[in-house]
């Protein structure tokens, strides 16, 4: 660490010693509750890099979701919308990379490289930061932010096995989980109240719709379901969105179509890269590019959660989101 980099460091651990902590036993971490989310420390480490050096620029587009939500695949749609003059699909990016390399998630990326801003050559970025906690760069500087959200029944099981294959024989994340099936049933509970190592999913999604709702002309709000249903109308909307519409000559040769099929899940986890790749995250903690391609399917709740499960989440998200007009 360099010296700024260890003096923060120490007021960051300092801080860490001030707020509410969650010990978890399966597997084995700490939680820390920071302006209402809880976090792993290193993720929480730079969440407040971000805070503090971040500064956005009012060109930036920034792609926001949960974990699980669908991230990779609209962070490779927009990256694919905003460099296509660049690239063609047959030498893209894409193809030789993780989405999340060529689209970083700012909290993870800040903690290896300070200058992320700087040395980035596009003009997407992204974050899982809940919309409360964004540097006011972000918030005041006029960049747009496209918000990906999903049925939280498949956002959870989804999260699960994520979740599981990062922290099975894995101390790199925090600890190993000991006994899986007691695991599914203490994250379900997690997850439902808001305590998992992402943070509350409801409070994630509210806060941003809100956001969305007093001011619309800095969202687009998407669902997960939606881009499976009708990719090519929402690759669309998003460049539109995005301020770089596809022209007639574009939209003749069929490029909308073209990115759909190169971001499309059988596409992407065909790929070398995302078969047999690794993510890094920081010093000591990787993960296999293919933990982020698992079925990419609608409905897969339905073979993990008893109906009394589904019943339980479809309850909360009326409770906690349906109020405000918002449903899944
Ligand atoms: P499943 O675990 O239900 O299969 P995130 O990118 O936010 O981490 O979300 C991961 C989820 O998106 C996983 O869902 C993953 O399989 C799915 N996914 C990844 N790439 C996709 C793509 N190109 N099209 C559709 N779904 C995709």
């Amino acid at each position: 660490r360099s010296p700024l980099m260890q003096s923060n460091y120490k007021l960051f651990t300092e801080l860490l010693s001030t707020l509410p902590k969650l010990n978890r036993n399966n597997p084995p971490v700490d939680l820390y509750q920071y302006q209402g989310f809880w976090y792993l420390p290193k993720v929480l480490e730079g969440v407040i890099q971000v805070q503090q050096q971040f500064q956005a620029r009012p060109t930036d587009i920034i792609i926001a979701g949960w974990p699980k939500t669908g991230n990779t695949w609209l962070k490779a749609l927009c990256f694919a919308i905003a460099t296509r003059k660049q690239h063609n699909q047959t030498k893209n990016p894409l193809l030789t990379n993780l989405p999340h390399n060529l689209v970083p998630i700012l909290e993870v990326e800040i903690l290896n490289n300070p200058k992320i801003r700087e040395t980035l050559h596009h003009s997407v970025l992204s974050t899982h930061m809940p919309y409360t906690s964004l540097p006011k760069s972000i918030t005041t500087s006029g960049c747009k932010i496209i918000y990906i959200c999903r049925d939280p029944k498949d956002t959870f099981v989804s999260f699960y096995h994520f979740f599981r294959r990062s922290h099975v024989l894995s101390t790199s994340a925090g600890g190993s989980i000991t006994d899986l099936n007691s695991s599914f049933h203490d994250e379900f509970d997690l997850f439902c109240e808001g305590k998992t190592s992402a943070g509350s999913f409801w409070d994630h999604v509210l806060g941003y719709y809100k956001a969305s709702l007093d001011r619309p002309d800095m969202f687009l709000f998407l669902k997960y379901e939606g881009l499976v249903e009708d990719p090519v109308f929402y690759v669309k909307k998003l460049a539109r969105y995005m301020d770089i519409p596809f022209s007639v000559e574009e939209e003749l040769e069929g490029i909308p179509e073209k990115i759909v099929k190169m971001c499309s899940f059988e596409s992407l986890s065909g790929l070398e890269v995302n078969k047999t790749g690794k993510y890094y995250v920081h010093e000591s903690y990787m993960l296999d590019n293919n933990s982020f391609f698992r079925k990419g399917n609608i409905g897969d709740w339905k073979n993990h959660l008893t109906p009394e499960m589904a019943k339980k989440i479809d309850e909360i998200a009326a409770e906690r989101l349906g109020g405000f007009g918002f449903s899944f």
